[in-house]
């Protein structure tokens, strides 16, 4: 059936505007209202297709080495992978209270004074999401009137745009450019202006490696006080920093009442899959962003949720392997890249490394990564997903670049590097 005859369509917005990118955005030269979904309202028109989905299901049929998704090879421990199933067989299956399981949110706030010597209430300062992906919808959803703006660096991970554009919000972005993907502090000024509602932070950056050092976050900070603005900070890598250490954005001067901090057991774990993340920060924060949440997922994952506090107690004994295992393997896998005559990014943090492919006499890296799977058997992510989509006909911030996630296993890792060799003529 043509999608104009569908039942109950409305007719095409006029226009969908691209707001953002990602995974889960429309690609250049895709008409957003040509049928792909032909049911979905205009505000989530611009986030139809994913380059991850396209590049995964290439990497299936080519049988390619994945290195598109963020996602490691490995499960993480399996003493915390023996707590959920102790929990599970221990009758812990039902709803958990909305807020979280109270053993979990006790770790969490035992984390936050271990780590940040950051002081939290368990019952009115923290609260359990799906994910931090839950986390970023519902504080925005509950933080931002329509039309409000939202400050946000580019690149960005891909929830962001969505979860703007659900919330009826508008992003305003500020540009990171390599090679140290510094901001200009005059862009971020101008940035924020009398509709600006708050501002949203990622660090450690996906998909960058940045990690925001003392002086960007003081900066940040300062305007967040002197034009009296919310943050949102996602630290979901919060741990997996190689140089370097990392500062949450609630430790700056005059954030603590204002930053409402997001993070996941998914990074810090490894278990992706589980979807147990946190918001951490004053209760006001927390209590309008559980308003918002109580109507997304209300709460879940009761066992996981057992089993994640087993391992934030755990803490470093549990966290320190993993992150020096990542730096090997970042390492092992930047070098092979340079060997093959790449301008590498090396990350700070995160497990993503961003190369720029115009060194190969390949401009477009949308097109090279759509190449690369048949040409080599290996899928990688063109980094311009991460940006606000220009307008029609121009060349994307970030055109060249393409995005490498590194937390596989190093033999997996020597196999890529090994088919990547025939780039190197
Ligand atoms: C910056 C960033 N935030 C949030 C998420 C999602 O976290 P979760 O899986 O806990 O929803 C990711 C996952 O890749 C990410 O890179």
């Amino acid at each position: 059936m043509e999608p104009s005859t569908l039942p109950g369509r409305r007719p095409p917005a006029g226009g969908a505007r691209h707001v953002g990118s990602i995974e889960a955005v429309a690609h250049p030269g895709d008409d957003p209202t040509a049928g792909r979904a032909p049911y979905l309202s205009s505000r989530l028109q611009p986030f139809t297709t994913t380059i991850f989905a396209e590049m995964s299901a290439l990497a299936v049929a080519t049988g390619s080495i994945n290195l598109g998704q963020g996602f490691p090879d490995t499960d993480g421990p399996a003493e915390i992978a023996e707590a959920a199933v102790a929990a599970i067989r221990d009758g812990r299956n039902q709803y958990p209270p909305g807020s979280g399981i109270p053993e979990l949110r006790q770790a969490i706030v035992d984390h936050q004074r271990w780590y940040y010597g950051h002081d939290v209430d368990p019952d009115t300062e923290v609260l359990v999401t799906a994910g931090a992906t839950e986390g970023i919808a519902a504080a925005l959803l509950a933080l931002c009137e329509p039309g409000d703006e939202v400050v946000m660096f580019e690149p960005f991970y891909d929830s962001y745009a969505a979860a703007v554009s659900m919330a009826g919000a508008v992003p305003k972005v500020v540009t990171l450019r390599a090679p140290d993907w510094s901001f200009d502090p005059d862009d971020l000024v101008t940035a924020v202006t009398d509709r600006t509602r708050l501002l949203l932070l990622n660090t450690p950056h996906n998909p960058t490696g940045k990690v925001f050092g003392a002086d960007e976050l003081g900066l940040i900070a300062r305007l967040c006080v002197d034009r009296d603005l919310l943050a949102v900070t996602d630290e979901v890598y919060e741990h997996l920093v190689y140089d370097g250490c990392h500062l949450p954005l609630a430790g700056r001067p005059g954030m603590a009442t204002r930053t409402l901090t997001l993070s996941s057991a998914g990074k810090t774990f490894s278990f992706t899959g589980w979807k147990i993340g946190w918001a951490v920060g004053p209760a006001p924060l927390v209590a309008a962003t559980r308003a918002a949440k109580q109507f997304l997922t209300f709460a879940g994952g009761t066992p996981l949720q057992v089993a994640v506090a087993a391992g934030l107690a755990a803490g470093p004994r549990l966290i320190d392997p993993l992150v020096a295992s990542l730096r090997e393997r970042r390492d092992l896998f930047c070098d092979g890249l340079e060997a093959l005559g790449l301008p590498v990014y090396r990350p700070a943090g995160t497990y993503f490394v961003n190369t720029d492919v115009a060194a190969l006499g390949e401009p477009d890296a949308f097109a090279f990564c759509r190449s690369l799977p048949a040409r080599c058997g290996v899928v990688a992510v063109p980094s311009s997903v991460f940006y606000l989509q220009p307008a029609e006909g121009a060349l994307s911030e970030g055109a060249s670049l393409v995005r490498w996630a590194f937390c596989k296993r190093p033999e997996v890792l020597e196999e890529a590097l090994l088919r990547l060799k025939v780039l190197a003529g």
